[in-house]
């Protein structure tokens, strides 16, 4: 595969020293968030110039989901606007940006193709060279970014559209540990908030109800448990969360403010509880493999929950594994993860023009069967 010509990356002076600096500028599109990054290196070291996201969570509200032909107008909307205030941000023109990075997929294919359009065009128009990022790799190379963290490490991406086990080798070696056959653990928090007339993302709203809740007033099922492996099912939570909704309302008429804090707290620690029982399995599996001085990250929005955080944190330390989990605000979609992973391909030398072609999905691991199940962005990858 040929490479595209990368222009020589600029080398500053500092006290007699020479170092490589490379600055990149980040395009994100694939969901329900606009966004755009500038990342730069300085002779190993990371900085974020500046992290600019456009959520469109009000667009939406009203359909209980994201709608992919409203995202896609509002990526394509907006995405001028997020590179803007970036460069304003960071205080940078287009000029000195080294290149640009795209997420090119997986994901909701109207969004991706707005990024990678508009990534295109920045590129024609400044004869940059635009690297097609995998969105599913910036999530999992975060943890490099924020902590240095060192390769190999264990992976929990848990999100909205995904939920895997991945051991993070390379810039472009992930091995896929297991994964969920069907929902994905914040798809089913979202459900499970439309179902109690809770707002969009339901995520945060659940947390807060279950934060007053009984989490052991409903005994919702910990799915999968009883099978060996790291394969996990969240949609038969959701189902059970509505029957348990519906005996209360049959019962009472209705649902009172402390039903729904209760339903909240037993849905979400049963999610907590599955997720803290399949990384414990995955952990004992990196650990089989021979992994020395062992690390374990979470990336994803519903790593933003306290309680599976939590939850997590104490395994680790139970099992004495390192615990990384990335900022709040970098777990969650956004475009620095994409413009480091841009960083890591160019470091690699792993910059593939064809990786720069739109696609709904785009597997992390192709030599692992492709998991089942459609979530919030499309088939699963
Ligand atoms: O990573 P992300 O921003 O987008 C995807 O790639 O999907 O994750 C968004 C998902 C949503 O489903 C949202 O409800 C969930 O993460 N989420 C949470 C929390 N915050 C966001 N789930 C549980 N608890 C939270 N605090
Ligand atoms: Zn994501």
């Amino acid at each position: 595969m040929s490479l595209p010509v990368l222009p020589a990356l600029k080398r500053q002076s500092n006290s007699g020293h020479w170092r490589i600096v490379t600055t990149i500028l980040g395009l994100e599109s694939s969901c329900d968030d606009t966004a755009a990054a500038i990342v730069r290196e300085v002779g190993g070291r990371r900085e974020i110039l500046a992290s600019v996201v456009y959520g469109q969570t009000a667009l939406h509200a009203e359909f209980g989901g994201v709608v992919p032909e409203i995202a896609a107008r509002a990526h394509a909307e907006k995405m001028d606007l997020c590179v803007e205030e970036a460069l304003a941000v960071a205080g940078l023109g287009l000029a000195e940006i080294d290149a640009i990075a795209v997420t090119s997929g997986p994901g909701l294919i109207g969004g991706v193709l707005s990024g990678v359009m508009c990534a295109k065009g920045i590129g024609a128009a400044t004869g940059k060279p635009v690297i097609g990022v995998n969105h599913l790799a910036g999530h999992a190379l975060t943890p490099r970014l924020t902590e240095g963290l060192g390769f190999p490490y264990l992976m929990l991406l848990v999100s909205g559209g995904h939920c895997q086990f991945l051991i993070v080798e390379a810039a472009d070696r992930f091995t896929r540990l297991g994964g969920t056959i069907d929902d994905a653990p914040g798809e089913a928090f979202d459900k499970t908030a439309k179902l109690l007339g809770l707002p969009q993302p339901g995520g945060p709203a659940v947390e807060a109800e279950a934060r007053l809740g009984d989490a052991k007033r409903f005994a919702f099922p910990r799915p999968l448990l009883d099978r060996p492996g790291c394969d996990m099912s969240f949609s038969g939570l959701k189902t059970a969360l509505l029957r348990a909704r519906d005996a209360v309302v049959a019962e009472n008429g209705g649902l009172t403010l402390q039903d729904r804090r209760d339903l909240c707290a037993g849905f979400q620690a049963a999610v907590a509880d599955v997720l803290a029982e399949k990384s414990r399995r995955a952990i004992a599996a990196y650990a089989d493999r021979g992994a020395t001085d062992p690390a374990f990250a979470v990336a994803g929005g519903v790593a933003a929950n306290a309680a599976i955080r939590s939850g997590l944190e104490a395994l680790a330390v139970e099992r004495r594994v390192r615990f990384v989990a990335p900022p709040l605000s970098l777990c969650t979609d956004n475009a620095a993860m994409i413009a480091w992973a841009g960083i890591e391909k160019l470091n690699a030398g792993v910059i593939d023009p064809e990786d720069l072609v739109a696609r709904p999905r785009w597997p992390l691991d192709t030599s692992r069967p492709a998991l089942i199940g459609s979530g919030r962005k499309g088939t699963k990858a």
